[in-house]
Order: structure tokens, then C-alpha cells, then sequence
């Protein structure tokens, strides 16, 4: 099988890893990707929302599969721009399309997703410009901390938690009349805060069976301890300590089914994966939010446990006979530590020289944000890299994470260097 791989990111690199090892495959390209996927297969540079040059690319190469990565491309419609082409129909594409992918590019549309089939779910209500004061008056009745989303793709910042009912009504008015968003605040969702512990689940789906994932933590903050601005992610870890079997057993009936059977009903053919962001509330699970995707660092633990061949439950997918495959799990823990460049989340220096990737030997490094030039590997992006290891506990495969974080060299590199330490007293 000829397999392309949209995207750039270490995300993209652990699929490209992990799709290389297939026995399946005969070529792999990744557009555009990065020096680490590089090493997988062949780099391509054509962006992820360029259709037509990934069109000619398709065309060109004979291939037989596409994963998509990120959300845009699928927000976009890639998947429908392969089904409307006569050249392209034919083509898997692993992604939902235009109508599915709503479940990340609307939470208005998720909202009223989770509602219609009793997925449970934080009590909301969406505003407009035209209910403005009815936006006003639902605030009134729910207790601070006051959480204010903006329905559309906001490059993750559209979602405001506040703890003044004034601070709230101010950053609402500033959404909907003055478009703090753009367009993407519109509309507003305002919901009531859950409290409990994050984590997430991935489903893959061909539209009528499912898979459930290995789930995984994330770290989503730029400081140690969960302190300062939100980030793209800082490390993760899988498996999930306060996410056992019979937790599992509850997001698989209380969710997983009816979303999967709800999108079905909803006339969305949905073949892709389904990352569902949830608090655990004292054991019971709530839906935070939907992605049309897998996550970022999490993608980085949870395919390096898949023990099967990826291309073969992919293929499932393409062929909706996703429930005739199955997977094995590799039962040690899994965690992550991305490396950033210095400034990041906020402005941050792209082209330094990065040293001693070789010296690595317990870890696998996923690049996310390089390039290369020549033989050299540049920093160019604010995750640059993240580096997961393995073992039978959190600890152990933490601080062998640490250890290679401390060997990779480059100007201004940034890591949390607490990462799973808040699950080890979980484990035992
Ligand atoms: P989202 O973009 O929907 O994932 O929201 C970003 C982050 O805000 C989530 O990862 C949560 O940490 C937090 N969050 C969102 N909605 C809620 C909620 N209803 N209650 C508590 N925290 C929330
Ligand atoms: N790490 C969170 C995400 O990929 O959205």
C-alpha cells in the first residue's frame, strides 16, 4: 500500500514511525512533515490545505491511502474534495469529512450532539449577538468559575474560564459584538464548570463499529505544577492511573456508543478517529469536548502502544470491516516530554542547531517542529520535539524521558520536568 501522511508535527511522526513498520506498506510520503518523518518515508512539500497539489501528489504516487492529521484539512473538506473527484473517489482517507469534523469545528454542534443523545455532558446554553442579555442572565444562574467557548476554530484559545460574573459578561460582550474571536465567536457556548480530573479517549471509527484506543493524560500548561498560559500540550502519559477497566467500561456505554450511534443517525458517515476530552467527576465521565483527530503529544504515547500493525485497522476503516480486525496493547506505561523552544507559547526563535539526537538510546524521539538543512536539524517550531519512553511504572519511564530531554541540545530549550509526577502516587 502507498500511504500519505498529512501534517507536521510529532503526531505525524509517530504515525509515520509506526506506519514504516508496517509489513503492508510499500512507499510512505508525508506532506510536508518534518526531519523526523524524513527518516520514515519521503517528505513532500505541499501544504496540508493545499488540495490540488495534494491532488497531483495522489495522482502521481499511486497512492491508496491518506491520514489526515490535523483538523484544518478535515474542517476544510478534504475528505469530501477526494469523494467529489473523479480521480480521487477511490482514494481512502482516514478523517471524517465536512459534516463529521463539526464535532470539533462547532461546539454548538457538539453541544447539541451530546444533548440529542444523552451524552453526558456540562449544562450549557449557546448566545448570539441577537440574546446577548439572555447570555447575561444564564451566567447569573451558574456558579463561578464561569467557562465561555467560542463555537468555531480559535487555534485552541477560544475557550475563556473566568471567576467574576463581571469579568464574564465583559469577555462574552467581547466575543459576540466585538469578535475577540473573529468569526469564530459568533456564537458563544456558555456552560457550567465541571470539576474533576482530565483525561482522553480515542475511538477509531469506520461509521458502524468501533475501536477504543489506549487513553492518555495530557499537560497542557506551559509551567510546572500547571501554571501559566495553555499550550499545544507538554507531555502525556498512557495508560491513564485513575482511568481502569471499569472506568473505561462507563466512557465505552455512556459515550462512546452513543456518540458513534448518534453521528450515525445524524446521516454522518464518520470513518476516522474520535478524540473525546473528559472529566472524570468522581468516577463518572463527562464530555469536555470532541476532536475529528488524534491529539498532540498524545498521539506520541498512545500509538507506540499499539503492539498491531496500524495500516491494517486503518485499512479497516477504508473498508468498513473495522470490526473483523483486532489490536494488541503493550501493557507498560508510555510518557512523553516535549521539548519547546524558549518563549513559546508566545513569540519564540525558529533555525537553531539541534545536537545530540544520536547519544539517545532508551527513548524514541518524535520531531515536531524541525526541518533539516543539508545533514543538520533545525528548530522550526515552538514543540520541537517530544520524547517518549517506556516502562513498567511512571517513574521509570519519566526519568528516562528527562535523561534524553537533557541530551538533545539547542538554543533555548524549554521541558516541564514534572511530567506524570502527579500519577505516580495512582500507581502501585
Ligand atoms: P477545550 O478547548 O474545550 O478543550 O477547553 C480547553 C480546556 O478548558 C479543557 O481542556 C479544560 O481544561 C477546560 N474546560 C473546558 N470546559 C470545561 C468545563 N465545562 N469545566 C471545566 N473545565 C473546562
Ligand atoms: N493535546 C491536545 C490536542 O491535541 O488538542
Amino acid at each position: 500500500m502507498n500511504v500519505l501522511i498529512l501534517g507536521s508535527g510529532g503526531r505525524e511522526h509517530a504515525f509515520a514511525w509506526k506506519i514504516a513498520q508496517s509489513k503492508r506498506l510499500e512507499n510512505l510520503y508525508i506532506a510536508p512533515g518534518n526531519a523526523g518523518t524524513a527518516l520514515c518515508g519521503t517528505n513532500v512539500n505541499i501544504g496540508v490545505n493545499d488540495f490540488e497539489g495534494i491532488k497531483k501528489l495522489v495522482w502521481e504516487k499511486g497512492i491508496d491511502l491518506v491520514l489526515v492529521g490535523p483538523e484544518d484539512p478535515l474542517v476544510n473538506g478534504i475528505h469530501d474534495f477526494f469523494l467529489n473527484d473523479e480521480v480521487l473517489k477511490d482514494v481512502a482517507v482516514i478523517g471524517p469529512k465536512k459534516d463529521g469534523a463539526l464535532i470539533e469545528g462547532s461546539k454548538d454542534f457538539s453541544k447539541r450532539l451530546m444533548e440529542k443523545y444523552k451524552i453526558p455532558t456540562a449544562r450549557y446554553k449557546s448566545f448570539t449577538k441577537a440574546n446577548l442579555e439572555e447570555g447575561y442572565k444564564f451566567l447569573e444562574t451558574l456558579k463561578a468559575p464561569y467557562v465561555l467557548k467560542a463555537d468555531g476554530l480559535a487555534a485552541g484559545k477560544g475557550v475563556l474560564i473566568l471567576s467574576e460574573i463581571a469579568e464574564a459578561k465583559l469577555e462574552l460582550k467581547n466575543m459576540l459584538m466585538d469578535a475577540k474571536f473573529g468569526n469564530a465567536s459568533a456564537t458563544v457556548v456558555i456552560e457550567e464548570f465541571l470539576h474533576g480530573i482530565e483525561l482522553s479517549v480515542f475511538v477509531l471509527t469506520d461509521g458502524k463499529s468501533y475501536k477504543i484506543l489506549p487513553a492518555a493524560k495530557d499537560y497542557k500548561r506551559i509551567g510546572e505544577g500547571d501554571t501559566g498560559l495553555n499550550t499545544g500540550g507538554m507531555g502525556a502519559v498512557s495508560p491513564v492511573p485513575f482511568a481502569d477497566a471499569a472506568f473505561i467500561k462507563k466512557v465505552e456505554e455512556k459515550v462512546v456508543i452513543p456518540t458513534i450511534n448518534g453521528l450515525r443517525s445524524e446521516g454522518i458517515d464518520y470513518r476516522g478517529f474520535v478524540f473525546v476530552g473528559l472529566m472524570n467527576c468522581n468516577g463518572e465521565p463527562y464530555v469536555i469536548e470532541y476532536n475529528c483527530r488524534m491529539g498532540d503529544p498524545e498521539t506520541e504515547v498512545v500509538i507506540p502502544r499499539i503492539k498491531s500493525d496500524l495500516l491494517d485497522l486503518l485499512e479497516g476503516v477504508a473498508k468498513q470491516n473495522l470490526h473483523e480486525k483486532s489490536f494488541d496493547v503493550i501493557n507498560e506505561i508510555a510518557t512523553t516530554v516535549v521539548l519547546v523552544s524558549g518563549g513559546y507559547p508566545e513569540d519564540y526563535e525558529k533555525g537553531k542547531l539541534v545536537k545530540g539526537l544520536d547519544a539517545i538510546k532508551e527513548s524514541q524521539v518524535f520531531h515536531s517542529g524541525t526541518q533539516l538543512k543539508g545533514e543538520d536539524v533545525l528548530t522550526n517550531g515552538g514543540r520541537v520535539f517530544a520524547v517518549t519512553s517506556f516502562s513498567n511504572n511512571i517513574k521509570g519511564a519519566v526519568d528516562k524521558s528527562m535523561k534524553a530531554a537533557q541530551q538533545v541540545q539547542y538554543d533555548g530549550k524549554y521541558y516541564r520536568k514534572d511530567i506524570g509526577l502527579d500519577l505516580i502516587n495512582w500507581t502501585s
